[in-house]
């Protein structure tokens, strides 16, 4: 009995070693059968202008199959519908999102190949969206020093996304505050120090931010700074207005720059 079970087994495996050669043969050179990526989506920095019309992205994605694999996409974790009339498109694996909005856009983005076979998910690229609003504030107030004395005029920048550098205008454009060791703008946080105020600075002071991804630029409202008149400031000892921090992550072959700045006369 067992040599009779063992001898029909191994005439199924034949027959089926035959059938499977016959019936892959045809397929060979069409490439895999489950999905494979050919290419997968990058992550993507999109400036946003702010009176820019065209503003869309594509992510691109591509993967070879036998049946032709058709695509998904996701953004953080939820499948993306594109209906007709929707600001989505997918043509071939490529995902094109369009009339662009922060809100609505920034996230995580895969994509999803399948056929008959299985289905593959691709690695994750993000789409960040970057801008600078304009300043929300209309007006501040004079800020009242006496000669000699230290001050810090806060810029307060608008909402953002993307790096942003600082500089400050003295009363008009284009006439700049001149850093010195006396006069320091934070590259961090964007305020103006004056370590002891000179009767020569008084005027009005306005921040100026630019986003360096966008390279948009806007203005703050000005700052009117006034001289006191109930006597000048004696000689005090130095106080650190701006210390770096008790550690720096930064990448080899960067350049780190740490700000420290003291008011004092
Ligand atoms: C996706 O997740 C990120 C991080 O949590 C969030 O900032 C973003 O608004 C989300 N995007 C959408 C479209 O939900
Ligand atoms: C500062 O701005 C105010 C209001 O615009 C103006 O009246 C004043 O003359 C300015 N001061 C200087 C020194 O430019």
């Amino acid at each position: 009995l067992n040599s009779e079970r063992g001898h029909a087994m191994l005439n199924l495996a034949l027959t089926n070693s035959v059938l499977l050669f016959f019936s892959s043969s045809p397929l060979e050179g069409s490439g895999p059968l489950r999905p494979v990526f050919t290419k997968q989506p990058g992550s993507i920095v999109f400036p946003l202008h702010l009176n820019e019309p065209s503003r869309e992205v594509t992510f691109s994605c591509e993967a070879q199959g036998h049946p032709p694999p058709s695509y998904r996409w996701k953004i953080n974790d939820s499948f993306i519908l594109p209906q007709p009339g929707s600001r989505y498109s997918i043509s071939g694996g490529n995902l094109r999102i369009s009339q662009l909005n922060k809100e609505e856009d920034s996230g995580i983005y895969q994509c999803l190949a399948s056929n008959s076979f299985g289905t593959i998910l691709s690695r994750e690229a993000s789409l960040h969206i970057a801008y600078l609003e304009e300043f929300k504030t209309q007006r501040r107030s004079p800020v009242s020093v006496r000669e000699g004395q230290g001050v810090v005029l806060l810029c307060g920048p608008p909402a953002h996304m993307g790096e942003l550098t600082f500089s400050w205008i003295f009363n008009e454009y284009p006439s700049f505050v001149k850093q010195d060791t006396r006069r320091f703008v934070s590259q961090k946080t964007g305020n103006l120090y004056i370590a002891k105020v000179e009767p020569s600075d008084v005027g009005n002071y306005t921040c100026v931010v630019t986003n360096s991804v966008t390279q948009s630029r806007v203005q703050g409202p000005p700052t009117p700074l006034v001289l006191r008149s109930d006597g000048v400031m004696g000689e005090y000892e130095p106080k650190i207005e701006i210390q770096f921090p008790e550690v720096v992550a930064v990448a080899k072959g960067l350049t780190v720059k740490l700000e420290c700045f003291a008011l004092g006369k």
